[in-house]
């Protein structure tokens, strides 16, 4: 997977990519990241980026020119080669972004390119010039797109077969499918008082699954029934669900959003 990440805090950015997986994936030759500055693509003696708006109101607004310019250089040498560029710009008015999504841009392979947008907002003829595709990463708002650049080259990385150990942990996770996950556990095998589910010390591997499976199932439909709602369930899990909804609500699990 490629990607430049167009900034004006490349500070913010470049040590997320400098550590743990998305370092590995990189070294692996698996992931390519290139960070950009915005103020490299100004022309003016001080590096302008921003301006007032027109209209008034509070804030700066991303000027458009330098941001057309970065887009336009960095991507021109794709485009020589005949390759197309993906432009993604996080904004809170974007697509959510969903594990679905995150899988989609894993297996494109077409380059992409993210604008981080920052202060009040971007001109708009960026968008209008560029038609960026735009992207959420939640009902929240960030002080910039760094952060969502982050979170969507990480759960796209993440995806691509090699970059983690093994391949399974990906298949079984939480939302690829999706269901919330089972608990985890390692040593030592007791902790303040609380030891490890017996079943996992039994070796049993079938016991092993049919426990992690409705685990992930009591999980997901005591905090997030949203996701078994519209879900055609096998013999199999709709088994493990009458079980868990046989036993009723047990620990002190609160669903979310319900807290406090
Ligand atoms: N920029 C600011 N807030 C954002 C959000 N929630 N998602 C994507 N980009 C953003």
């Amino acid at each position: 997977m490629r990607c430049d990440v167009i900034t004006l805090f490349p500070e913010m950015v470049t040590p997320v990519l400098e550590s743990s997986m998305l370092k590995r994936a990189q070294e692996k030759g698996l992931l390519e990241v290139k960070v950009h500055n915005l103020r490299d693509y100004t022309l003016d003696k001080h590096k302008v980026a921003d301006d007032l708006p027109y209209g008034g109101g509070a804030g700066m607004v991303m000027k458009a020119e330098p941001i057309l310019r970065a887009v336009e250089q960095i991507r021109q040498p794709y485009e020589q080669r005949g390759e197309k560029v993906r432009v993604l710009l996080p904004s809170p008015q974007g697509r959510p972004f969903t594990q679905a999504y995150a899988q989609e841009l894993a297996a494109d392979s077409r380059p992409m390119l993210i604008v981080c947008g920052h202060y009040e907002g971007i001109d708009e003829r960026v968008r209008i010039a560029l038609k960026p595709e735009e992207v959420s990463v939640g009902d929240y708002v960030l002080t910039g797109g760094e952060l969502p650049a982050l979170v969507i080259i990480d759960a796209a990385a993440r995806l691509i077969p090699g970059v983690l150990g093994a391949p399974e942990s990906v298949v079984e996770e939480s939302f690829s499918e999706p269901l919330l996950e089972y608990p985890h556990y390692t040593r030592p095998g007791e902790v303040r008082g609380i030891t490890v589910p017996e079943i996992l010390l039994s070796g049993h591997h079938e016991a092993i699954r049919l426990w992690r499976r409705k685990e992930a199932l009591r999980t997901t439909y005591e905090r997030r029934p949203d996701l078994l709602k519209d879900r055609r369930l096998t013999a199999e899990d709709q088994q493990l669900l009458d079980d868990i909804i046989r036993e009723g609500v047990r620990g002190t699990p609160v669903p979310c959003g319900e807290e406090g």
